[in-house]
């Protein structure tokens, strides 16, 4: 089965993103795409990074074994101030390559009003240069997040078209993660030459 690592990216403990990380994670393994041995949540809230530069990196080993671990990537950005948060371009300093190289990610962005594009298109142009995360040309975003997603039935009509909505791209994210297996192996990681990218 494919391992999936989910990265709540708001740096508030008592997040909306990592309710919505929450919900994917059970919406998952509701589905028999994966289960709790197969996936792995990261709350940068609730369990913090240190702000890059650190003497310490605190939870990065142990971050980076998950991550490592995973087939594929759930990535849930929240707007504050129409910009992706502190939390989850910090978790970009760390991650690199070795971690993240060809995998694929579903990038949902997340607002309490309607918002959540900022985070999208800001995570698209800037994040994965280095660390080669292969976002999908597929997005979810969780707009008036306090109202939806708050449990396994939809509660209302917008609910339920997000529900819709996340399990289509969610098979979409699985069919490629089975695809990028093959283009990884196959992939010279190792060259020092572009140890970045361009
Ligand atoms: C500092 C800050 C700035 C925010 N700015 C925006 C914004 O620009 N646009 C928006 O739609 N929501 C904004 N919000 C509201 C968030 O969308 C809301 O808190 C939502 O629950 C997602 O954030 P969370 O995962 O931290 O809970 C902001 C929230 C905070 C804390």
């Amino acid at each position: 089965m494919l391992n999936i690592a989910l990265v709540a990216g708001s740096g508030r403990s008592n997040s909306q993103s990592g309710k919505v990380a929450r919900f994917i994670r059970q919406r998952l393994i509701r589905l028999e795409h994966s289960t709790e041995a197969h996936s792995s949540l990261i709350d940068l809230g609730l369990d913090p990074l240190p702000l890059w530069p650190a003497e310490d990196a605190g939870l990065w080993e142990q971050y980076r074994t998950q991550l490592q671990a995973a087939d594929a990537l759930v990535i849930v950005a929240p707007e504050w101030n129409g910009m992706a948060c502190p939390a989850i371009k910090n978790f970009f300093i760390y991650a690199s390559k070795a971690e993240l190289a060809h995998k694929p990610a579903l990038l949902v962005g997340v607002s309490a009003g309607v918002g959540g594009a900022y985070p999208i298109s800001e995570l698209r142009a800037s994040s994965y240069k280095n660390c080669r995360l292969c976002y999908l040309p597929e997005h979810l975003i969780v707009r008036r997040v306090e109202q939806v997603l708050n449990g396994p039935e939809a509660a209302n009509e917008d609910d339920q078209r997000l529900h819709a909505r996340l399990d289509y791209d969610l098979d979409i994210l699985l069919k490629y993660a089975k695809a990028l297996q093959p283009v990884r192996e196959s992939i010279d990681m190792g060259n020092p030459a572009f140890a970045n990218g361009m």
